[in-house]
């Protein structure tokens, strides 16, 4: 089943929240990278943004759309093309439809500089030949972050789920600098 038919309404331009549990989850695995800066191109309402600040510094925060951007820059992520000044790490959950062209040019953005990437994507995300260059042939890909728990998109005003999830979701990091085979983790 596809997201569209899971029993959530299609949101404009693919803003799926992300709760701050699922964010949370990624932060131990930070520990190692540098604190100072991170950007957020795909930001939304700056949710995930705003856990984030507590690892890095300062999280740029980028979204195509005008609304509900938490201050951040309206820009295309995927029509940038300079080298980034200052960012080490790339962190977001990407639109569903464009999910690889944003793994493919925040690798192009990072590789330069040594940095790293964490995209939080449906955990068969890496199981398809057509990204085989971002998983299996691609030597920055260190670690898979699976999350046990099923992430909840939509919530009614009082807390409880407006449907059941129905997908699985893991924190994929590529990192330049690393060497070796990736590792395989668990969260929540
Ligand atoms: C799945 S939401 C993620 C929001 C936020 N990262 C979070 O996790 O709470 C995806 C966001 O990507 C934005 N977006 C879609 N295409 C984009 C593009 N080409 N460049 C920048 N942002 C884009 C949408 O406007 C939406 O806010």
């Amino acid at each position: 089943m596809s997201q569209r038919d899971s029993g959530y309404a299609r949101q404009e331009r693919d803003l799926y929240e992300t709760p701050e549990w699922a964010t949370e989850a990624l932060l131990p695995h930070l520990s190692k990278y540098r604190k100072d800066s991170a950007w957020e191109p795909a930001a939304g309402s700056g949710k995930m943004a705003r856990v984030l600040e507590q690892h890095f510094e300062r999280v740029y925060r980028w979204d195509i759309s005008d609304e509900n951007r938490d201050g951040g820059i309206v820009a295309d992520f995927l029509l940038f093309d300079e080298e980034p000044d200052g960012y080490q790490a790339i962190i977001t959950n990407p639109p569903y439809e464009l999910a690889t062209e944003f793994c493919v040019q925040a690798m192009r953005l990072t590789e330069s500089r040594g940095g790293m990437v964490a995209m939080l994507l449906r955990t068969d995300f890496d199981h398809a030949k057509s990204r085989t260059h971002l998983f299996r042939d691609c030597p920055a890909f260190s670690k898979k972050l699976v999350l046990m728990k099923r992430i909840c998109w939509f919530v009614e005003d009082n807390g409880k789920p407006k449907a059941s999830p129905s997908f699985n979701h893991a924190w994929y990091i590529w990192d330049w600098r690393h060497e070796g085979a990736p590792t395989l983790a668990y969260g929540p």
